[in-house]
């Protein structure tokens, strides 16, 4: 991967963050994760700027069909339409206010609001009221929902913007969309989201999570219990090390970790967890990965595992199987996640049942990896609590070497376009490796 250019030293001037490249040290001010005023700023620099994910077009495949979600606090629905047009929808009725949508899904071809029975199509338009005499000519047309400003979709992703003048999606997702092309094509019949949602609340800012996702270093050490199940299992794939291609950015503050998986992954990397029977079938998927993407793109779909970062808060997690995450900041030391499990449409029975378990047993709720980094991140926001007495979280690790895949240069750029943003100034450009030049007699 290519550097595009070496900024000054220090992307200096940011209160958030100590971003000192002659010193090769990166530290981020806690406050960023405990203050109430930096909360509140974060909401309008950057959920109110940014494209933020709603949902998968799976869970709106048919006419009719909607999704109700609350996105950054604010009530939403998403529709797919009797025309077709998928459209989102603030969940409030224009007459007083009530949720005009009061399930989580379902189909319907109109939505009457519960309070007085306004009846509204699917394009948003009011169909009936009560006693429509009432109102005076032409009122009724006044009075459709209201769309959210923006509304588009990449590859089955379905984003939203609550700027007006937010630019394209397809350009705001950057070079984000060839983790995403190498997600959606390991699917012969495209992805779908499979049924039922893993939600919770972790008493931590949300930040934090990201992090998490980005975090290659804590693998070992915090999830001692998984790799010693898989290795009691005699599972585990031998081999494998922990330098791979690593973190990387992709613009707009979206980052991308990336390296070989120490696990089968349930696409086409076999593993004795998955049963010898397996293997017939998992190597017939990999063949028709090479045949259709050759040898080395295959190899990246199969064997590397994947945490993508859609800034600000969206994480696909392409590891034991597929997570789509979207955390929602709830207060500054408070956020709920909601994931969701990614499986390509043609996936049935044993096979579909081999990624399912492999979804559960790591990343699951129950499972050995969430209840972990749940506590670990827990505890950070406790030891925050100790701020401003201890100011500082350290990201420095790796500024001065070649990346590996246990290093923290994603983790940086994610702060530092986060910094940028809250500050009002671009984000700065990819930094070159290393970062802080490596002396001579080293
Ligand atoms: S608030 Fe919806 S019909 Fe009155
Ligand atoms: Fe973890």
């Amino acid at each position: 991967m290519t550097a595009r250019s070496n900024e000054a030293a220090s992307d200096g001037g940011s209160r958030y963050i100590d971003d000192d490249r002659e010193r090769g040290v990166f530290r981020v001010d806690r406050a960023t994760m405990t203050s109430p005023e930096v909360f509140e700023l974060e909401q309008r620099q950057i959920f109110d700027e940014c494209w933020l994910y709603f949902g998968h077009d799976s869970e709106i495949a048919k006419p009719g069909d909607y999704v109700r979600r609350i996105v950054v606090g604010r009530p939403l629905f998403l529709v797919r339409g009797s025309d077709g047009s998928v459209r989102c929808f603030y969940n409030t009725c224009p007459h007083r206010g009530a949720e005009v949508c009061r399930e989580e899904r379902g189909n319907a071809k109109r939505f009457t609001c519960f309070y007085h029975a306004w009846t509204f199509d699917t394009s948003g338009s009011l169909l009936t009221m009560p006693d429509e005499e009432g109102y005076g000519e032409g009122f009724k047309e006044t009075c459709s929902l209201t769309t959210v400003p923006k509304l588009d979709s990449y590859r089955g992703f379905w984003f939203i913007s609550f700027n007006h003048r937010a630019e394209p999606l397809h350009d705001y997702l950057d070079g984000a969309k060839e983790y995403l092309d190498l997600v959606v094509d390991q699917a012969e019949e495209g992805m779908r989201i499979l049924p039922g949602t893993n939600e919770y609340a972790v008493k931590a800012n949300w930040k934090l999570m990201v992090e998490n996702s980005l975090d290659g270093y804590h693998g070992l050490p915090l999830h001692q219990t998984y790799f010693a199940y898989v290795k009691s299992l005699g599972g585990g794939i031998s081999g494998t090390n922990l330098v791979g291609e690593g973190g990387r950015e992709l613009g707009h503050g979206h980052v991308v970790l990336e390296g070989e998986a120490p696990y089968g992954r349930p696409i086409a990397r076999w593993d004795h967890l998955f049963g010898e029977d397996s293997q017939d079938e998992i190597a017939a998927i990999r063949a028709r990965l090479v045949d259709a993407y050759g040898e080395d793109r295959a190899s990246r779909m199969a064997d590397n595992f994947r945490n993508l970062i859609i800034f600000p808060n969206l994480m696909i997690n392409d590891i034991t199987a597929i997570t789509v995450r979207y955390v929602e900041p709830l207060a500054a030391n408070l956020m709920r996640v909601r994931a969701w499990a990614l499986a390509p449409r043609e996936e049935t029975g044993q096979r579909l049942q081999r990624r399912i378990d492999s979804y559960l047993t790591f990343i699951g709720p129950g499972g050995f990896a969430s209840p972990d980094d749940v506590e670990a991140l827990e505890s950070c926001q406790v030891g925050f609590r100790a701020h401003p007495n201890v100011q500082w979280s350290d990201i420095s690790r790796g500024m001065t070497r070649m990346p590996t895949v246990i290093d923290e240069v994603q983790v940086r750029a994610y702060w530092r376009a986060w910094a940028a943003r809250m500050d009002g100034r671009p984000i700065p450009p990819p930094v070159e490796w290393p970062e802080t030049p490596i002396p001579a007699h080293r």
